[in-house]
């Protein structure tokens, strides 16, 4: 939610900047904008509502000499404080027009800290939150003990700040100097050779080095292109709170590749996205985790668990709970995170809170598990995002390695979380004693074999895109499935909502004479998930029935079902085909259809697929 990106060093600040954007535009695309300070010490802001396209044309009409330099600071918007306007666009300056400032969070102090700077004359020139802290820096910076001082004006305010927010600031007085600071939002530093980079995700330098810092809780970073300094709010040099890492992905991960869309190549990538989750984690006969801070005993003590996460993850966290509550006994909830936080669950030292983020910065999952910490549950986190907040915060992490997700829906995140909320399930049940090892290995084993069934999926997936394209004009679709099926239904549900704007609702088959049958009318599109006919003979029955009520209604009806499956055949108007597996591991492979008709109905339509309307892939904001 949100993109900053700060550079200082040898190449055109402009263009580092640009291309840092383009990486993250996936974090929010309401608008986009640049401030660069030229080597003669002028500063020059940019900034344009809607895609980077519009910022990006702005600057090819711009004057040369200003966009020349080597010292920038950029962003990328979804909008929390005013509309997405040019006015409401970052980066925001002083009156002086010497101080620039991004921003990614919320100031929530900021209308008190607006009252004081306008009774004190100061003009507001967007309705942003984050336009005070460029005017307290610059008060800081023109009167008082701090005056003359940049940093030590930038950390005197930060110690005013409320709320969340990571803030990069550029100073027209110091053209090789860039300071930014963070709290509950991300901030990365980038260590190149000769030159520095500050951005909200790897994603923005890794086409220059690979070699990056994380910052710790309430960090500020002050770089030049020869070095960093990282400093508490009071502007204290520190070296704890902070580590080093190296990115072990490169540039070609974060870009298309060849596709048309981020998200096509990432649909296509969900083999690898498993199977890369999978690597290391059985090891001389046992589940291992990455980082094990709970011990067997701990786990041995757990009578609850709760799962909570929020969109996609959410979805993944449903087909946990089948998993886990098999394999353990253990009784799981899985809840919505943002409920969760606010209705005082029941929680204690034995109880398990599973978190699951694909980005790790979720603001609603993130306050969950802080509130679950309070309350001394015990907290594990599932995450695609190496450092970032959530699994900072927890006991236990277990990293998805899918690799970067770019476009704003999840789909290879998504079967990666499956597969490690999985991984969790075996590990408590191994923990427990509730599976023989033989039996933890035999469905790890199956588990390892998923990558390559969802390969064959794949290689037959054209006839799904092509019937996508033939309902592309439907105003609903509906979605149904029983046990595991009924989640695939409800991602498969949410996928064409978020893509294609059209109303899509999932529902529990068994559900259907409850209400839903209702809305059955003649050709409307019904997507079915089914059971197997091997695994789940009673349940597969009874959907079978549903398949013929809705049908007998005029119903068009999408069929997903496993290869042998001959029985559902002369109910579906259209049928398509998965390899058959063992039950708890059918939506690694019934997801994918349902991931390419939403992609490709969206695309049909002329939507832009990866960064559908309103949305962000990294929601910080509750
Ligand atoms: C946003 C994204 C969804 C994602 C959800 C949770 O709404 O658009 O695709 O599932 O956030 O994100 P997380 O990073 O916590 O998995």
């Amino acid at each position: 939610m949100c993109g900053i990106v700060g550079y200082v060093g040898h190449r055109p600040a402009c263009e580092v900047v640009i291309g840092a954007l383009r990486r993250m535009e996936y974090r929010g695309y309401d608008s986009a904008g640049i401030a660069l300070v030229n080597d003669y010490g002028t500063l020059t802001v940019r900034r344009r509502a809607g895609r980077l396209v519009n910022l990006e044309s702005a600057l090819d009409e711009a004057e040369g000499t200003a966009l020349r330099g080597h010292c920038g600071v950029g962003h990328t918007r979804w909008a929390t404080h005013g509309r997405p306007t040019d006015r409401n666009a970052h980066p925001h300056s002083d009156a002086a027009v010497k101080i620039a400032v991004v921003h990614n969070g919320i100031i929530e102090n900021h209308a008190e800290l607006r009252r004081e700077l306008e009774a004190d004359g100061v003009r507001f020139g967007s309705d942003t939150d984050t336009e005070v802290a460029v005017h307290l820096v610059a008060r800081h910076y023109q009167h008082g003990p701090t005056a003359g001082d940049f940093e030590r004006s930038v950390f005197a305010v930060l110690r005013r700040l409320e709320g969340h927010f990571t803030l990069v600031f550029a100073n027209a007085d110091e053209p090789g100097k860039v300071v930014a600071a963070r709290r509950s939002t991300p901030l990365l530093l980038g260590v190149g050779d000769g030159e520095m980079f500050v951005s909200s995700d790897v994603a923005a330098f890794i086409e220059y080095t690979r070699d990056a810092v994380e910052l710790g809780q309430d960090q500020a970073v002050v770089i030049t292109a020869e070095g960093y300094r990282i400093t508490d709010f009071d502007g204290v040099a520190t070296d704890v709170g902070w580590r080093t890492f190296h990115v072990d992905w490169d540039l070609s991960a974060a870009e298309k590749g060849g596709y048309e869309y981020f998200m096509l190549k990432e649909i296509a990538e969900q083999p690898s996205a498993v199977a890369n989750t999978l690597v290391g984690h059985f090891v001389d006969g046992r589940i291992v985790l990455d980082e094990q801070r709970l011990t067997d005993q701990d786990l041995r003590e757990v009578d609850k668990v709760f799962i909570v996460a929020c969109g996609t993850a959410y979805h993944s966290g449903l087909l946990a709970k089948y998993a886990i509550e098999h394999w353990t006994r253990l009784p799981v909830e899985v809840e919505l995170a943002s409920e969760f936080r606010y209705r005082d669950p029941v929680l204690d030292r034995s109880t398990l809170v599973i978190a699951i983020s694909q980005s790790g910065e979720t603001a609603d999952t993130l306050e969950a598990v802080r509130h679950a910490k309070e309350q001394k549950a015990k907290v594990l986190a599932i995450c695609n995002t190496n450092g970032s907040q959530i699994p900072r915060e927890c006991d236990a992490v277990l990293y998805t390695r899918a690799g970067p997700e770019i476009g704003v829906a999840a789909t290879k995140t998504f079967l990666a979380q499956i597969a490690a909320n999985y991984l969790v399930g075996l590990a408590l049940a191994q923990a427990r004693g509730t599976k023989y090892p033989d039996e933890v290995e035999r469905e790890y084993r199956e588990l390892e074999g998923i990558p390559e069934l969802v390969a064959r999926v794949l290689d037959n997936i054209e006839p799904v895109a092509a019937l996508a394209r033939q309902f592309a004009l439907s105003s609903t679709v509906l979605f149904l499935g029983r046990h595991v099926g009924y989640p695939v239904a409800l991602e498969g549900a949410l996928k064409l909502k978020e893509l294609a704007y059209l109303h899509a609702e999932g529902f529990a088959a068994g559900e259907l004479k409850h209400g839903p049958l209702a809305l059955i009318e003649d050709g409307l599109p019904v997507i079915v998930v089914m059971p197997s006919p091997k695994s789940s003979p009673v349940l597969h029955a009874k959907l079978v029935s549903n398949i013929r009520e809705i049908q007998a209604r005029g119903a068009m009806t999408i069929v997903i079902a496993e290869e042998s499956d001959e029985t559902v055949r002369p109910y579906a108007d259209y049928l398509v085909e998965i390899p058959s597996v063992s039950m708890l591991f059918q939506p690694l492979l019934s997801t994918v259809p349902l991931q390419v008709f939403a992609a490709s109905l969206a695309k049909a339509q002329g939507y832009d697929v990866d960064k559908p309307r309103n949305l962000a892939k990294s929601v910080t904001v509750e």
